[in-house]
């Protein structure tokens, strides 16, 4: 029996190139030696986008991104959150063995009220209630489907540890393994994708590449990398530089080091490091730009894939719940 991999991305902004190697790709190469269980966590971002239109869309892309990257619906279970029912019957089901002072700790929230307390505003100021207890639908997420490992960034560690003390606690009450302890697994060769300011990528920062966006505005987008103002005939040091680590992440050996020794030889201008890593970048994503812009002109096709995924994904969550409602005397 393989081991159960699952992972979910909120569609709260147009997925990135950060998204895409610190998520999609880890999570596709898992599926080749797991049971891998994908989905869309669209009720966690409706924490953050109110608006119907924007959420349908957005869930789309992120749909259309796993898709275009490859994702197989015949190998990897993919399904919309919000379609399984039982996943929130769930969260309830957790949140009676959730200590308070456990959400207290999670990062996301304790990042709002340090960011309260510095703008001089109440510490749970634009708090929702969703937003604080995230971490417990999360867990949800993941112990609804006997999930053994998660693969994350390291931004998202201390979720899967919350998830793990909430399965223990259940576990340890009925003195039974009603529900699988996960593990998160954290690919430590995937870097930490800069952004265009050199920030982290991330729809947060407003800083992001997509990697299907069309040839004139990728090339417009790569132009605004931040760099340093050396001037062209000044010798630079590409470890110091975003578009050269941009560059590395896609580059073979060889490509990298050209570019190196352009920079270090002095007489390479920041438009010309910027030409070669947009060359590069639409000639890494030119076939999955071409899959993704088939799939998502075709809606009813992703919806009906993502039903046909819930479908499936529903007989192992009502079995599970079953198996704890009768672990609890429910
Ligand atoms: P964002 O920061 O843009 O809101 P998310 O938090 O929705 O992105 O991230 C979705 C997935 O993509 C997570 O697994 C996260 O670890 C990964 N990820 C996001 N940004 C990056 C990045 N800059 N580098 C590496 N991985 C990233
Ligand atoms: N919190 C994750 C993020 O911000 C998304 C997510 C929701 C998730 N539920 C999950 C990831 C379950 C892994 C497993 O990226």
């Amino acid at each position: 029996m393989k081991k159960i991999a699952l992972t979910g991305i909120k569609p709260t902004g147009t997925p990135h190139i950060g998204n895409y190697l610190g998520a999609i790709k880890p999570a596709l190469e898992l599926a080749k030696n797991y049971d891998a269980r994908y989905f869309i966590a669209d009720y966690h971002a409706l924490n953050s986008v109110k608006d119907p239109k924007l959420l349908k869309e957005l869930t789309y892309e992120i749909a259309a991104t796993w898709l275009a990257f490859g994702l197989d619906t015949k190998e990897v279970l993919f399904y919309r959150q919000s379609d399984i029912p039982e996943i929130f019957e769930l969260t309830t089901f957790i949140s009676a063995f959730t200590s308070k002072g456990l959400m207290n700790r999670a990062h996301a929230y304790k990042a709002v009220v340090a960011n309260n307390k510095e703008n001089n505003k109440e510490d749970d100021h634009n708090v929702n209630i969703g937003l604080f207890t995230y971490p417990v639908l999360m867990a949800a997420d993941i112990l609804m489907f006997d999930t053994n490992v998660v693969p994350v960034g390291k931004d998202q560690k201390q979720h899967i540890e919350i998830a793990a003390d909430i399965a223990q606690s259940v576990n340890f009450n009925y003195k039974k393994d009603l529900l699988i302890v996960p593990e998160p697994l954290i690919n430590k060769d995937t870097p930490l994708i800069p952004g265009l300011d050199g920030r982290k990528m991330s729809k947060s920062y407003n800083n992001v590449i997509s990697p299907f966006l069309p040839t004139k505005k990728l090339r417009k987008l790569v132009m605004k990398i931040k760099t340093n103002s050396q001037g062209i005939e000044e010798v630079k040091n590409p470890d110091e530089c975003n578009v050269f680590a941009l560059y590395k992440l896609f580059a073979s050996q060889s490509e990298q080091n050209d570019l190196r020794k352009q920079y270090e030889a002095g007489g390479m201008g920041w438009g010309n490091a910027k030409q070669t890593l947009f060359e590069k970048l639409e000639d890494v994503f030119a076939k999955n730009r071409e899959n993704y812009n088939n799939i998502i002109s075709d809606k009813a096709e992703i919806d009906r894939q993502l039903k046909e995924g819930a479908l499936k994904a529903r007989e192992i969550s009502s079995s599970v719940m079953q198996r704890l409602r009768n672990g609890a005397g429910l």
